[in-house]
């Protein structure tokens, strides 16, 4: 704001105030100016003691006040009035205030709601404390202390630095702020912003939508300023996740956990699809796994179920978990992405295998097709094995879900049978096979 230059002021001032009172008139005509000097000696000591004093008040008192009567400082009466109403004192000097949208205490013309006339603790004619940018205290005569003392406040506002974000006049901006949207946080959050450029995902959230929709701008109740707990926010949008992670048979536990969806996500950006932080397997593999020296989740050590095997189950060869387990819930157990039975035996129904048959086909358990290579001539040794009303053995018999050092997956260290683990002992020839497992004699089977 640029400070027009009264050159004429006393004229100007004379003018004005002869117009209105005679005797000021005369007073003003014939004695000197107010000489700051004059008033501050003893008598406004609280003027002289301002520790940023407006310049004016430094110069001439008259600028701004009219003696009334003759008698001052003798009668130490109120003889004095301002030599205009309001804001219009100011603008004698100052430029006008940006018109558009202003600030309540502005639109009304209360500058010395917060500017002291005569200068403040600090620069701008304000009240401040600790630091020169510790203005909050202005703010708190009339916004209410409490809303901007929360137990994780953010750093500006802590530092009491209000008008680092807001104008405290006027902005063409919602809320008076100096920029809009997001560039306000990313004019601080200046590594944020390049990471932001730089990463090859971005939320869509992050990009489409305010900071504020997950922030509180001046702190919060929670951690990193959220509006609500991480979950609760990430639900408030992926409402098909809330609902599976409510209604599912099996959830996985990070997400009630600590962490939360941030065990695996990254919440603005990165450089994984699904802002994952490291790659898939990898990530999975960090809990379930001993790589890290902490127990595996669970107690299975998948990381050792597959790392060195011979023969790796479709999936994993390309190193993925998710085309078989939702990563967040599931209507079915162990996360599978379709119904499977978690036991050796299972009385055989139309469904029971479709996780399975998700992906291979389902005739290879139909009587006579000759969809599988377990086949004795046509008699299809699948279906014989699973296909049963009581006891029928399920895939998990004789098929290691990950990986295996035997060909087609069939269990080299054997199944889980009680405490005792079945071993199936298979050799793959040419045209069959033979498998002599703990359930019966070696038995032979030939395609031709
Ligand atoms: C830039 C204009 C301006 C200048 C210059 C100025 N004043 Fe003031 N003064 C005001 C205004 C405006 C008020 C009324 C404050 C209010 O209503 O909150 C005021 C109020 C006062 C008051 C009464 C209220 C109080 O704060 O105690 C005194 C006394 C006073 N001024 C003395 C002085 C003296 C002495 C000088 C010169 C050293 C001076 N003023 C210079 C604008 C000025
Ligand atoms: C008689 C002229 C005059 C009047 C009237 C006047 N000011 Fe000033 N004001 C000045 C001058 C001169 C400066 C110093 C400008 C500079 O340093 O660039 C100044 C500076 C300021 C500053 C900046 C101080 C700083 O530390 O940066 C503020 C804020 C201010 N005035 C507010 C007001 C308000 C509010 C009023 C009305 C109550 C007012 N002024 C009335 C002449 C005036
Ligand atoms: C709600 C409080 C508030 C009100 C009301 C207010 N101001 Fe200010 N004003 C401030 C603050 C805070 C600053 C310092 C801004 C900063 O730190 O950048 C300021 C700065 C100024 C400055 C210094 C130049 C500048 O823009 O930085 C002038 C001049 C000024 N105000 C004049 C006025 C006038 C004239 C009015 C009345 C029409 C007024 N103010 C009303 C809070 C207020
Ligand atoms: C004299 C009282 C007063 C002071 C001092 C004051 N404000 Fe306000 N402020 C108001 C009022 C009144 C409103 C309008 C409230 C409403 O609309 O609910 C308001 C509204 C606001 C808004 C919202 C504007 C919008 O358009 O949504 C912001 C931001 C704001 N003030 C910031 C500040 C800051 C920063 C300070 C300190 C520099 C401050 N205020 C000091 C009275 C004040
Ligand atoms: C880091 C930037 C930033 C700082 C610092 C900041 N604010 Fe805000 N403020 C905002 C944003 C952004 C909004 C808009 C909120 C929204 O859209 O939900 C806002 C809104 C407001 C509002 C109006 C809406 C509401 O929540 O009532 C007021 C009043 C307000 N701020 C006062 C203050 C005061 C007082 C301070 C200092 C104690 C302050 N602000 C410091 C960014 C900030
Ligand atoms: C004036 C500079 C400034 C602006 C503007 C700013 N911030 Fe900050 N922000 C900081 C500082 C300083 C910290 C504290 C950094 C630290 O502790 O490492 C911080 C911390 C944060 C934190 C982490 C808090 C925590 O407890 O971990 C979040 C989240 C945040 N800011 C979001 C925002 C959002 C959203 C905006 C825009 C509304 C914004 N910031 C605007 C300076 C700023
Ligand atoms: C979809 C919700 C959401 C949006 C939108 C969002 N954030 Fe966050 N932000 C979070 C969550 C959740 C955390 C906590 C991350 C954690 O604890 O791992 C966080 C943490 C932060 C942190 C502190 C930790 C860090 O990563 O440095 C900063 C700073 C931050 N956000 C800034 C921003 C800024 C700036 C924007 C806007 C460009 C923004 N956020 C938009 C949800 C969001
Ligand atoms: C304001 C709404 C909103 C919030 C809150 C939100 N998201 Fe999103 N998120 C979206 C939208 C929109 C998409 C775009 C994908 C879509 O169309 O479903 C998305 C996509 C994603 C994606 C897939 C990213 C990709 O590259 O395809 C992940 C992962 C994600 N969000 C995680 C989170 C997490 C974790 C949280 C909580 C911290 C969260 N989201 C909060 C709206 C939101
Ligand atoms: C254990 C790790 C993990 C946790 C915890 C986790 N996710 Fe995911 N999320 C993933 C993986 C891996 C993918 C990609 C594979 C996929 O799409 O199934 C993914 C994909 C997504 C997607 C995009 C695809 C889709 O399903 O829409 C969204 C959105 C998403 N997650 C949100 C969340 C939310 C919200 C939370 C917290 C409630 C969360 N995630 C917790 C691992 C996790
Ligand atoms: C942050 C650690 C963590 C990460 C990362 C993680 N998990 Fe888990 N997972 C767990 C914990 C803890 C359990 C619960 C173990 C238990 O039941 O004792 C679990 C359980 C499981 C279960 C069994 C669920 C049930 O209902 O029995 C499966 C399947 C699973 N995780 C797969 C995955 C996949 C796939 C990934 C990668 C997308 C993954 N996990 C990433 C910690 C993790
Ligand atoms: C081709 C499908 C498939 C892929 C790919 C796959 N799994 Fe599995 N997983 C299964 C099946 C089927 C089961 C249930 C049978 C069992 O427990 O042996 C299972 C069981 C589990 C269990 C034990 C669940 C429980 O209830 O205790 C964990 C943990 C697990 N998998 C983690 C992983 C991880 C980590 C990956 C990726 C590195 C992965 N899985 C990849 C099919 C798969
Ligand atoms: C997400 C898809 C998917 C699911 C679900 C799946 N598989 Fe697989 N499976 C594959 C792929 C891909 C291969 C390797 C390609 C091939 O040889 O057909 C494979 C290979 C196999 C093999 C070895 C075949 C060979 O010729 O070497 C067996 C055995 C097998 N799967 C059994 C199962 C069983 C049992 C289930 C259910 C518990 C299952 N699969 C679920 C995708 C899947
Ligand atoms: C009694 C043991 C046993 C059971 C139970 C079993 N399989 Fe097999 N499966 C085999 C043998 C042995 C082979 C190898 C056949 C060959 O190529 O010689 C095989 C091969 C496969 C193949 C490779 C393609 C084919 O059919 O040749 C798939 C896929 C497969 N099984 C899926 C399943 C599914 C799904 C289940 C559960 C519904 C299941 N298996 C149950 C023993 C079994």
């Amino acid at each position: 704001m640029t400070i027009s230059k009264p050159d004429s002021r006393i004229e100007g001032l004379l003018l004005v105030a002869c117009h209105s009172l005679l005797v000021t008139c005369f007073f003003l005509a014939f004695a000197q100016p107010v000489r700051a000097n004059t008033c501050l000696g003893e008598c406004h000591a609280d003027i002289a003691k301002v520790a940023d004093r407006h310049a004016p008040v430094a110069e001439d008192c008259l600028s701004c006040h009219r003696q009334t009567a003759g008698n001052h400082p003798a009668a130490k009466g109120n003889e004095f009035s301002l030599a205009a109403a309001g804001p219009a004192l100011c603008f004698k000097c100052h430029d006008p205030l940006p018109q558009g949208k202003q600030h309540a205490p502005v639109a009304e013309g209360k500058c010395t709601a917060c500017h002291d006339p005569h200068g403040g603790s600090g620069r701008a004619l304000l009240a401040t404390s600790g630091a020169p940018q510790n203005q909050r205290e202005v703010c708190f005569r009339c916004h209410p202390r409490e809303r901007f003392s929360k137990p994780f406040p953010h750093g500006p506002v802590a530092m009491g630095a209000c008008t680092v974000c807001h104008d405290p006049h006027a902005s063409a901006n919602p809320a008076l702020l100096r920029k809009s949207g997001r560039k306000i946080c990313l004019g601080c959050h200046a590594d944020f912003a390049q990471g932001l450029r730089k990463a090859a995902f971005v939320h869509s959230a992050v990009k489409e939508k305010e900071c504020t929709t997950c922030h509180e701008p001046h702190g919060g109740d929670k951690p990193a300023l959220l509006k609500e707990d991480m979950r609760e926010l990430c639900f408030g949008c992926h409402q098909d996740i809330k609902e599976l992670v409510e209604r599912g048979k099996s959830r996985h536990e990070p997400i009630s956990g600590e962490g939360s969806c941030g065990s695996c996500h990254l919440v603005h950006y990165g450089d994984h699809p699904n802002l994952l932080f490291k790659e898939e397997k990898a990530l999975c593999l960090q809990c379930h796994g001993g790589g890290n020296g902490a127990p595996p989740a669970g107690g299975r050590d998948i990381e050792k179920e597959i790392s060195g095997k011979k023969y790796l189950h479709g999936p994993l060869a390309e190193g993925k978990c998710t085309p078989c387990h939702d990563p967040h819930a599931s209507r079915f157990a162990s996360l599978l992405k379709g119904e499977y039975p978690g036991t050796f035996y299972a009385g055989y129904r139309e469904g029971l295998y479709d996780f399975c048959f998700g992906c291979h086909d389902k005739n290879l358990l139909k009587e006579g097709s000759t969809a599988t290579g377990f086949r004795d001539g046509t008699r299809n040794l699948h279906a014989l094995h699973v296909v049963r009303d009581v006891k029928g053995r399920t895939c998990m018999a004789c098929h290691a879900p990950h990986a295996s050092d035997s060909a087609k997956l069939i269990t080299k260290e054997g199944v889980p049978f009680g405490s005792w683990r079945v071993p199936l002992r298979f050799e793959k020839t040419d045209t069959g096979g033979s498998c002599a497992p703990g359930c019966h004699r070696k038995m032979e089977y030939k395609r031709k």
